[in-house]
């Protein structure tokens, strides 16, 4: 993991002191107390990469990047949207409703999960992985904490179940079927440089290719679907399998889906879906 270190704002409170102390112990950090020293200096003298900077009841990464932190950014328009009537891309590459069991394997700031999580409900279930421990710390932090929203969106972050886990792992340990969709985001394999949203994870990201073992994995624990993000045009689309989904035909993101139910995989010997 990056070289950090975890200290909070100047004059925090006993309970930030507290969050910032739990926090280095969680992660097997050192804490290091703020006093009046700018961040910088900070870093300087204890030749840290990375911050983990505890506010009052948020954390946050400061990165070479610029600050990462937890916000529902892009989900509270999409909930607003699917709330009106309104598609959304992803939902429907899943074809997810009410009640289905999502595995989101690349969490990240957690936008997909919550709109995820909106469209599953209470009695749904969707669960997401975050590889990289500070990403982790950050984003499970707000979804359990951030309070600035309306009822229905904070109700959907709160229900999303957060492990910190690398999907190559995860993946092994379910069982077949076990969830209706499987979800991947993985850093693109050529960044979209104007997303300045995404720019501060970065530098943290996990940034690894997705391979084929992974989706072969994952098809064995879709019920029905395995979608992947990518840049439009990637060449990841087919070395992975996937087929395009329709929609967004001006968006710099496309979407493929492997639809087990089309295929009748349940029926094939998995390792024949990747015959070369
Ligand atoms: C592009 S971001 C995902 C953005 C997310 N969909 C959202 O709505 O904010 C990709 C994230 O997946 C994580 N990641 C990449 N490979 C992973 C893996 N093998 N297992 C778990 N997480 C992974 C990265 O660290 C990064 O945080």
């Amino acid at each position: 993991m990056q070289n950090f270190i975890v200290t909070t704002t100047r004059k925090p409170d006993a309970a930030a002191e507290d969050l910032a102390i739990r926090t280095s112990e969680k992660l097997g950090g050192q804490f290091v107390k703020r006093e009046n020293f700018s961040l910088d200096a900070l870093k300087k003298a204890h030749g840290a990469e990375n911050i983990l900077l505890v506010k009052k009841n948020s954390l946050s990464i400061v990165t070479a990047e610029g600050e990462l932190f937890f916000h529902p950014n892009t989900a509270h328009l999409r909930i607003k949207n699917l709330r009106g009537g309104q598609g959304d891309r992803l939902i429907d590459a899943l074809k997810i409703s009410a009640d289905s069991k999502v595995l989101d394997c690349t969490l990240g700031l957690g936008s997909d999960a919550i709109v995820e999580s909106f469209i599953v409900g209470e009695s749904g279930k969707v669960v997401a992985l975050e590889s990289n421990p500070l990403i982790f710390q950050v984003v499970s932090h707000g979804l359990q904490n951030f309070s600035d929203d309306s009822p229905h969106i904070l109700e959907a972050m709160r229900r999303v179940e957060v492990v910190n886990a690398d999907c190559r792992e995860f993946l092994k340990t379910c069982a077949d079927n076990s969830f209706d969709a499987v979800y991947f985001d993985p850093m693109f394999r050529k960044p979209v440089k104007k997303s300045s949203g995404i720019n501060p994870i970065r530098p943290l990201a996990d940034n690894r290719p997705l391979s084929k073992e992974i989706i072969k994995e994952a098809c064995r624990v879709a019920k029905f679907r395995v979608v992947m993000k990518e840049h439009s045009g990637s060449t990841e689309f087919s070395r992975l399998g996937f087929k395009i989904a329709g929609g967004g035909k001006y968006s710099s993101v496309s979407f493929g889906v492997i639809d087990k139910t089309s295929l009748n995989v349940r029926d094939l010997p998995i390792d024949r879906l990747f015959a070369d």
